[in-house]
């Protein structure tokens, strides 16, 4: 059976859609039949993330009614299948995010895994998305303001049944101030944490080369806990553990930081 796993938060640049590319990146490499699905309809970005920006037609299409899921759906020179949303302004015209659970289950028997990315806040936009997954990933960063508004993101989709994975702390950066893995759980209710990503100036280098970072530098700190991440989702071992680089990066992998 198919699962819709949503990522979600409740701030904006966070690195939900850094997950989903990654993630998505990961499974596909794993052999798993993957689909990535851009519901951040109105700030739409998981296409430019992948290099390919200009889709003839685009999720926004179909939930115009314009097209068929099946149109919307290209492979990425990666692998990876990818349901872009559309960049421009113009898109959002007579776009009814409502429409989105239906549009997703016409994915249901095409995949074994529909990765779906999600607007922040909390209007109708993230609703529908919400409304459309089964399970849910949630990623913050570590400190208060970012676990206070995911907290709500939590709430609201618990209240709509959707399962909590668990979550991802991006942007880790081990300084003193931050919020220890302890304390984002207790404020989330004792949610899991899958994965605590470092803050790595190979993420943003990928996103400029358009690309995941695990296909960019698959050795670098963040391809690591991304790989740890996949390996919660689809709970077995990746076998894609590339090991680290240099001294440090030994040690850490010997002790599985
Ligand atoms: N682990 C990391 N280390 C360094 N930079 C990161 C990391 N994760 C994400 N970033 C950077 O943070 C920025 C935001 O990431 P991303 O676009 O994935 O966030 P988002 O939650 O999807 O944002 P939005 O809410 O706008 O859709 C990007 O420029 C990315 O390069
Ligand atoms: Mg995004």
């Amino acid at each position: 059976m198919s699962r819709v796993l949503s990522v979600a938060s409740g701030k904006g640049g966070v690195g939900k859609t850094t997950v989903v590319s990654n993630l998505g990146a990961i499974l596909t490499e794993t052999g798993k039949n993957v689909t990535l699905v851009d519901g951040n309809l109105t700030t739409a970005n998981l296409s430019l993330h992948l290099g390919i920006p200009l889709y003839p037609v685009t999720l926004h299409d179909v939930l115009k009614d314009d097209a068929m899921m099946p149109e919307a759906m290209y492979v990425h020179p990666s692998g990876v299948r990818v349901v872009p949303s559309g960049l421009g302004i113009d898109d959002m015209e007579g776009t009814d995010s409502r429409n989105l659970p239906l549009a997703i289950e016409e994915l249901l028997g095409e995949t074994e895994m529909v990765l779906l990315d999600t607007p922040a806040g909390l209007d109708q936009e993230t609703i529908s998305t919400l409304e459309a997954s089964d399970e849910m990933i949630l990623v913050t960063h570590p400190n208060m303001p970012s676990v206070t508004d995911v907290l709500k993101t939590k709430n609201l989709a618990e209240d709509l049944g959707v399962d909590m994975l668990g979550v991802v702390i991006n942007h880790h950066r081990g300084s003193r101030d931050e919020l220890t893995e302890a304390e984002v759980s207790d404020m989330l209710d004792g949610l899991p944490i899958l994965a605590k990503v470092p803050y790595d100036e190979k993420v943003p280098e990928s996103i400029a080369m358009k690309k995941p970072v695990v296909h960019h530098d698959p050795y670098a700190d963040a391809s690591h806990a991304f790989r740890e991440l996949a390996s919660q989702v689809i709970t077995e071992d990746i076998a894609l553990d590339y090991g680290r680089r240099g001294i440090l990066g030994r040690v850490k992998n010997f002790l599985r930081l």
